[in-house]
């Protein structure tokens, strides 16, 4: 049954995935006798962790009971105090985990502290459970946000036809699926022509789901104007990437907007890390072409997620997904593919790097 009470822990994390934010998502389940006594997951970064709520929750029954963990208990004091404490002082007898976390600051200490602690600890490694927190562990190894790139395309890898409307590639599935994805990330980025062109909002717009990625906008001239933005029709916070040298004067009449900050940077590689220490640790680039290809070439895309729609489109002055250098296919690497999903005739193709 190990493997039930697990993927039941994991279900839970993946349940309020993208809501804890540095944090990882972790689920809890305590069980004792073949009974489940009580189950939580992290609610959000500063409140108190799956295992303490699940504990918490069964009380004075958790004494010798079984604690499954999607993720490996933390040691550590962070904003709450470490698990493996109240682990222990539950009286827990054994401790049953999925994935090892590689936060440098726990990486195998906290089930090292539970076995002196004398509690049996089995660690029962889950695929799935691995690939869920594998932009957690990049972000915090890496110091920068995991990179998402949402396309969505033609069949013949065009992103917008020559007339720039792009809109309406893919179809009504994927587009709420992509609120999905949207929802499960802390900011969304695209370049001010998209803003210009689509007149986006980048909302998540999912009954049922609350929740408010960061709209940045890479502009490096302050070309947007706040005077007529479509993101300002909603309150999601916005942040304007631009450069050292645009104007003074776009900036202070942004400033005035609600929900509006202004970042100036220097290139991409000062930008992620800055991104980053803002808590944002796992982002979604949505385009447009000039964007993608700044990420692309620089290296920093660790995931393709492509909706590729059964059209074909002619044309010249259309926009591939890459700009970018003549490439020969040698220099170009072959990403890990998952099992592609299909959306009433689109196809989702998700592309990794080997994190
Ligand atoms: N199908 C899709 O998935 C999809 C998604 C999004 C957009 N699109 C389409 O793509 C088209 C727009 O693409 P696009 O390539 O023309 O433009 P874009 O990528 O949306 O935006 C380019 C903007 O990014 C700025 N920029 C570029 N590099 C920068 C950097 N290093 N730092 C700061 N800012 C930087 C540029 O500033 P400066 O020019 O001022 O230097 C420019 O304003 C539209 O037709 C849209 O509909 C399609």
């Amino acid at each position: 049954m190990d493997h039930y009470y697990l993927n039941l822990a994991y279900h839970l994390a993946l349940q309020n995935a993208g809501k804890t934010s540095p944090n990882p998502s972790v689920g809890a389940v305590v069980v004792k006798d073949n009974q489940i006594l009580a189950a939580a997951f992290h609610p959000a970064a500063g409140e108190p962790h799956a295992e303490v709520l699940a504990l918490r929750k069964a009380g004075a029954a958790a004494k010798d009971a079984t604690l499954y963990c999607s993720l490996e208990p933390c040691s550590h004091q962070g904003k709450t105090p470490p698990c493996v404490n109240a682990i222990k002082e539950a009286g827990t007898k054994r401790v049953v985990f999925s994935a090892i976390d590689r936060n440098p600051l726990v990486n195998g200490l906290g089930q090292q502290q539970l076995k002196s602690d004398g509690i049996v600890v089995d660690q029962i490694e889950m695929p799935a459970v691995n690939h869920f927190y594998a932009p957690f562990f990049h972000s915090i190894l890496k110091q920068r946000p995991y990179v998402i790139a949402k396309v969505g395309a033609t069949a013949n890898g065009i992103i917008s036809p020559a007339d720039r409307n792009s809109r309406w590639i893919t179809n009504e599935w994927s587009l709420a699926w992509v609120h999905h994805l949207r929802a499960q990330c802390d900011a969304v980025v695209v370049g001010a022509d998209t803003v210009i062109l689509d007149r986006p909002h980048l909302t998540v717009r999912t009954p049922g789901i609350i929740r408010k990625p960061t709209r940045i906008v890479l502009d490096s001239r302050l070309k947007l104007n706040p005077e007529d933005c479509s993101l300002l029709e909603s309150d999601a916070p916005i942040l304007i990437c631009c450069a050292e040298t645009a104007s003074q004067e776009r900036e202070r009449l942004w400033r005035e907007c609600k929900n509006v900050e202004i970042l100036r940077f220097q290139g991409i590689s000062t930008l992620l890390p800055a991104l980053f220490k803002r808590g944002l640790s796992k982002i979604m680039v949505e385009g447009g072409q000039k964007i993608f290809t700044l990420f692309h070439t620089s290296g920093y895309i660790d995931e393709y997620v492509l909706m590729i729609a059964p059209r074909l489109l002619t044309g010249k002055h259309f926009l591939n997904i890459l700009g970018g250098p003549e490439q020969s296919l040698s220099e170009t690497q072959r990403y890990q593919v998952d099992p592609p999903q299909e959306l009433d005739g689109d196809v989702i193709m998700r592309l990794r790097k080997n994190v």
